[in-house]
């Protein structure tokens, strides 16, 4: 472990400020294994609701300029089922950070109680799926719902809550402002992007369900700048994440005043590898401009 990377993040200790992000490979005890194996920092499930979800039908992924394109529909075997696979990572020593999702506050508040009852180290609230009607974005756009959502969860659970904003609104500043009032321990920015695309011979949306959510390094600057804003607008960890795909990202992220960041669809471009190759990265940058830690570099950009 290098001391000059490790993070500490609402009380959590990683070893490095990488985290895996939700929604990639994070279902099953066996591959979240390999994502800690393959060095993360803190690793995020899957999000997970109340009750088992099949989805949307196929194709749910399409491969766009920059990025993929995405509208999976919360497939999930529920909370309750994950049980046994979370048991299995609680003696790794990477924090475990359960994403969950729910379609009222109280649902939200249920699935919470449950995630820490079954060994969650935090929660991620995923409000802000781009297209899954009544849950989702629908509440992280509206600032007294979102307020509420958070506010429910925090009285029921003892664990840091990290709220995930999406940047499908005028101002994610204010969006994080009304977390971080109902409780947010941290904000992870950002979510998906909504976005389309059709098929030009057919004229056919390529998704099954029309929208889904952009990721990749097309939205990179996008999360730069929600990063950027929410960290002058509240006073709590920024959880940075949107195309990452290189140490140099990693350190542009905390240059805008990410303390750690998600690393989701560089895995499916890059590999297992990314982990360790941008925690070396980041540790060079560190040791040659004379840094000690990490914290030295977080917002750094807000001076100019
Ligand atoms: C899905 C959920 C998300 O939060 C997201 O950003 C993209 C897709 C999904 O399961 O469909």
């Amino acid at each position: 472990m290098t001391r000059r990377l490790v993070t500490e993040l609402c009380g959590l200790e990683l070893a490095n400020p990488t985290m895996l992000a939700a929604g990639i490979l994070g279902y099953t005890e066996s591959s979240m294994k390999s994502i800690i194996e393959a060095g993360a920092g803190a690793v995020v499930t899957k999000s997970l609701g109340l009750e088992p979800r099949n989805g949307y039908p196929n194709p749910t992924v399409v491969q766009v300029d920059c990025g993929l394109l995405n509208a999976m529909g919360l497939p999930n075997p529920g909370i309750n089922y994950f049980s046994e696979e979370l048991k299995e990572l609680k003696n790794t020593g990477v924090p475990i950070i359960v994403s969950i999702y729910g379609f009222s506050s109280k649902e939200f508040a249920k699935v919470a109680e449950t995630a820490v009852s079954l060994g969650a180290d935090a929660l991620e609230l995923n409000v802000s799926c781009p297209h899954v009607e009544k849950g989702g974005a629908e509440i992280g756009c509206d600032a007294s719902l979102l307020a509420e959502v958070v506010g429910e969860v925090k009285k029921r659970v003892d664990r840091p809550v990290f709220v995930k904003l999406t940047p499908n609104v005028a101002d994610i500043g204010a969006m994080a402002g009304a977390a971080v009032e109902a409780g947010a321990d941290a904000i992870t920015a950002i979510n998906t992007v909504k976005a389309m695309a059709i098929e030009v011979e057919t004229a056919r949306p390529l998704l099954a369900n029309k929208f889904g959510g952009l990721s990749g390094p097309a939205i990179k600057p996008i999360a730069v700048r929600a990063v950027y804003d929410v960290y002058r607008t509240v006073d709590v960890p920024v959880i940075g994440c949107g195309g990452i795909t290189s140490w140099q990202d990693v350190v542009e992220f905390m240059l805008a005043g990410a303390s750690a960041v998600q690393i989701g669809t560089a895995i499916a471009y890059k590999g297992l590898d990314i982990f360790k190759s941008v925690t070396r990265g980041i540790n060079t940058y560190l040791k040659k401009k004379g840094y000690k830690n990490i914290k030295e570099i977080v917002g750094l950009a807000h001076k100019f």
